[in-house]
Parts: C-alpha cells; structure tokens; sequence
C-alpha cells in the first residue's frame, strides 16, 4: 500500500505516520514526501527516515492550473494508494482533487462541519465553543467539506489561550491520523460515492 505525503510545514502529522508505520501498526510504505516549501521542516523529518523528498516551490509556478499539473505528473508517476495531506497549506483546485477523489484524505483542526477554513482555535475559542477538536476527511473540491472519516474531539478549559488548545488538538491528531491512515490501508474504510463507508456497514 503506497502511500504519498504533503506537507508545507514543521511535519509532526508525517512523523506520527512514520513511526506508527516504523512500529508495524499500519501495512503501508510513504514512498514520497512532497513539500510547496524548500524550508518545510517535514522533509528533514522524511529524511531522517530514510523517505524520498520532493519540493514543487508554488512561487515558480505562475497559476494554481499550473501547480496542480506538475504535482498530479509526480503523484501518477508514484500511484500512490493513497495521498495524505498533513498540513499542506495550498489549496488544490477541482481537476487534481478530482483526479486523485477517493485517495486523498486530510487533517483539519476543528469539529467540522465547524470552522472550516484558518484559525480555528482562535475562532473556537471567541465562540465560547466547550469542545474543539480534529477532524480526517476525504478530500472534495470544496474547501473542508468532505466525508468526514473520524473526529477526536478535546475539551476547552478555563484559561485556555489559541497555543495550549492547539497543542492539545494537535496531540490528538498525532493519535487519530495514523489511526485512520491504517483504517484505510487495511481496506476497513473506503470512499462510496459521497459517503464514507465502513468495514461492517451494511451493503
Ligand atoms: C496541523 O495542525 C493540521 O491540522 C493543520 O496543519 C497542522 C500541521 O502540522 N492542517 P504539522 O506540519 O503536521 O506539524
């Protein structure tokens, strides 16, 4: 089970993929990282476990078309089973979402339907919300609102400021990515259509 990875930033989501993989947990290889940003701190992280990299820098490309083209050539030339977003901060237009639809899944910070979108904690916490969370979910074109495939969720408490709440979710997204991420390559959890369908659902 192949799985292809994108990240912009510091890559700690990668990093729990990593080492469930590295401990037997899920019966899958990354057979590429790629990163938008030369400066992701991910593709140290890849490095260091031995995973091939690929940086496709955004700013050499004049449009979204254009980007998209060139990351969909190096992801078909992978056939990857699967493409896990885990912190990639560009948005990928409908062709490419379609193209890959039902083999890219992402990580977002919040409840969703909740707070799609930036800023989640800060806006989850101006609403006085009690529970926040993450959410995994199957990529469609419109920004946040696919099938969601799982949620972990995490209480708000008194004092809580944008960073120790993040910190909280983000320790929940490092338990429930790779969680999810085996789900899927143990074939217990696959897109139908527009729903989410389950190992033990009727069908
Ligand atoms: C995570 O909080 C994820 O929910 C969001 O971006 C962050 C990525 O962090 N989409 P990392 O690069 O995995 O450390």
């Amino acid at each position: 089970f192949r799985i292809a990875v994108l990240i912009s930033g510091g890559g700690t989501n990668l990093q729990a993929i990593i080492d469930a993989i590295r401990a037997g947990s899920i019966p899958a290889t990354i057979t590429r990282v790629i990163s938008n940003r030369p400066a992701a701190g991910g593709l140290d992280r890849a490095a260091q476990a031995g995973i091939a990299t690929d940086v496709i820098d955004h700013r050499a490309f004049s449009s979204r078309a254009q980007y998209d083209a060139e990351l969909a050539e190096r992801l078909d030339a992978l056939q990857p089973d699967l493409i896990v977003l885990a912190g990639f901060m560009r948005i990928l237009g409908d062709d490419l979402v379609d193209r890959f639809s039902g083999r890219l899944i992402n990580i977002h910070p919040s409840l969703l339907p909740a707070y799609r979108g930036l800023r989640t904690h800060e806006r989850a916490l101006e609403a006085g919300e009690h529970r926040h969370g993450c959410s995994v979910h199957y990529v469609i074109p419109e920004l946040d609102a696919g099938p969601v495939i799982a949620q972990a969720a995490v209480a708000i408490e008194p004092g809580d400021t944008a960073e120790t709440l993040a910190r909280r979710v983000q320790a929940m997204e490092h338990r429930l990515y790779p969680e999810v991420v085996r789900w899927i390559a143990e074939g217990r959890v696959a897109l139908d259509g527009d729903r989410v369908r389950r190992d033990g659902d009727y069908h």
